[in-house]
């Protein structure tokens, strides 16, 4: 039976990184992946009025929030290619933080959050613990 996760978080905290990492390491196990990816030159207004109107077809096993300091996030943002939006400021980052952890809370089923922080080999080490705990499953 296939199963559903989510990587969530806001820009510059890992999700495409921790996406591609995540795929090949189950790919690489036998797993068979699909892996789609939401635009990521969204706002965050954008976004969650997208998950309240066009709720998923099938409700996620689990959707795992990178969280990500906003100074963090805002680095990584700052030494990738490409023009920034305007939200891509530290104090707008902050505040986006704190909403996608506030909706994370509010959708307390199945969600963990993961530090986002830490070293992209480690963040993953982490992703597929809190995958195999959650999902009972040894990865
Ligand atoms: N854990 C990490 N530590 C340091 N740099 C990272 C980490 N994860 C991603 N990066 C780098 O930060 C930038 C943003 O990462 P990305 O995965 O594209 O984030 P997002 O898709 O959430 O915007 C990329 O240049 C990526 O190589
Ligand atoms: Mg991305």
């Amino acid at each position: 039976m296939g199963k559903l996760i989510i990587i969530e978080g806001m820009d510059g905290s890992g999700t495409t990184t921790q996406t591609k990492m995540l795929a090949n390491y189950l790919m690489g196990l036998g797993y068979k992946v699909l892996s789609t990816a939401e635009p990521t030159n969204s706002s965050i207004g954008q976004e969650i009025r997208k998950w309240l109107k066009e709720p998923l077809e099938k409700e996620p096993d689990l959707t795992l929030l990178l969280d990500t300091p906003a100074h963090i996030a805002y680095e990584r943002i700052a030494s990738r290619q490409g023009p920034k939006d305007f939200y891509e400021t530290v104090p707008m980052l902050n505040r986006l933080r704190e909403r996608y952890v506030h909706f994370v809370q509010l959708e307390a089923k199945n969600t963990a959050l993961i530090d986002g922080s830490a070293s992209p080999n480690e963040v993953h080490n982490h992703v597929v613990s809190v995958i195999s705990n959650k999902l009972e499953r040894a990865l």
